[in-house]
């Protein structure tokens, strides 16, 4: 009899564990990440969480003023916490890559986490699109801005030095979604923040991104080994199918027979864009001729990436169960280039206690 009370006992006590169990995951899981929603005069919406500091969804018209969701990613944070191919984050301490996840600083050799094949890509295991960060809605003098901080702790994924960043989306009035960055340090360190959203014009979701039309102001790129790091040079695109200097359909030559094109399974390669100093300048044009949607970037930034989803495989499910495959989104995030840390002859990407990086990338919407 007593035997049967206790385990009686430890049974319903499991049961009563699991259920507490059960609903602080949930708590936790609903408690713990935020959404907000910007929108403009226009009626255009971005949705970003303080998970990763990513970009949700932006709600951009047509030629016809229908609207539809441009980027991919997922309906819930959670699925984002779950699987996340860089969808919409925030990326940092090192947008792309660094050869085998080493570089030196003032004499002292820094080893980061090798995340990408025998390379540090985007900031290592947890970079900032996986953490979270501090959110405060505020009223700027160009419309609604959401204020993202992040205090990324000396040796966190191997960096040196405090680095306190904020990043701040602003959504003004002209349609324009303005992504300002900017970060300080306690020891000299790397920096190199960039927004990794993939873009469908079409809708997120519908079909692939071959037929948008696409311009790059570069005259040069910088070219890539097998793995994916950038040999050094800075090779002219004229007469390759990197010349998007005249506006030219993503998919008119991604699949000829050319060493880069092979290498990157695509286009996954950054260009040397055309402009003095940092100022802010047009990088890049988009046109997508079906719904007539039109994205410009303007960047401070010395280069852009320019990815067409090469690795999507259609094993992934997005927003309203739409099934992302093969080349169904691009990306143009703007950065310094991969691997600045161990090519000296690159833009500096050091950050040193009493200086203030700062990075502007407009993304602007149009139609045609
Ligand atoms: C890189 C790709 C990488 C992708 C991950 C891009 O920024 O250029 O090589 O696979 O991010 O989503």
């Amino acid at each position: 009899m007593k035997f049967l009370k206790k385990s009686m006992f430890i049974f319903y006590s499991g049961i009563l564990l699991i259920f507490l169990n059960v609903c602080k995951s949930g708590r936790e899981t609903k408690m713990k990440y935020d959404i907000y929603t910007l929108k403009n005069a226009n009626g255009l919406e971005a949705k970003i969480t303080n998970y990763g500091g990513i970009l949700m969804s932006l709600m951009v018209p047509d030629r016809n003023g229908q609207f539809a969701d441009i980027v991919l990613g997922y309906d819930t944070v959670e699925e984002y916490v779950k699987n996340n191919p860089y969808f919409g984050v925030i990326v940092g301490r090192y947008a792309n890559r660094i050869a085998k996840g080493k570089f030196t600083l003032d004499g002292e050799e820094y080893i980061l986490a090798k995340n990408n094949g025998e390379n540090h890509l985007h900031g290592g295991i947890k970079g900032f699109g996986a953490v979270k960060w501090n959110a405060e809605k505020i009223e700027g003098p160009n419309g609604k801005s959401l204020k993202l901080t992040y205090l990324s702790k000396d040796g966190e994924e191997g960096y040196p030095g405090n680095l306190s960043v904020a990043v701040v989306y602003t959504l003004t009035d002209d349609n324009e979604l303005k992504i300002d960055y900017s970060a300080t340090t306690d020891k000299t360190t790397i920096v190199n923040l960039t927004n990794h959203s993939y873009f469908n014009l079409a809708g997120q979701g519908e079909g692939d991104i071959l037929g948008h039309i696409l311009m790059i102001n570069a005259d040069r790129f910088t070219p890539i080994n097998r793995n994916f790091i950038p040999t050094g040079e800075l090779r002219p695109v004229r007469g390759t199918p990197f010349d998007f200097t005249k506006p030219t359909a993503i998919g008119a030559r991604i699949n000829q027979k050319n060493e880069q094109l092979i290498f990157g399974n695509g286009y996954d390669h950054n260009w040397v864009l055309n402009k003095k100093d940092a100022e802010l300048s047009l990088a890049a044009r988009v046109y997508e001729p079906r719904t007539g949607r039109v994205m410009e970037v303007y960047t401070t930034e010395p280069g852009i990436q320019f990815y067409t989803g090469n690795f999507l495989d259609g094993s992934i499910k997005g927003k309203g169960g739409k099934v992302y495959k093969f080349r169904y989104g691009f990306c143009l995030e703007t950065q310094h280039f991969p691997d600045s840390p161990n090519k000296p002859d690159f833009p500096s990407v050091v950050l040193k206690p009493g200086e203030k990086y700062t990075q502007t990338t407009i993304y602007k919407f149009l139609i045609k």
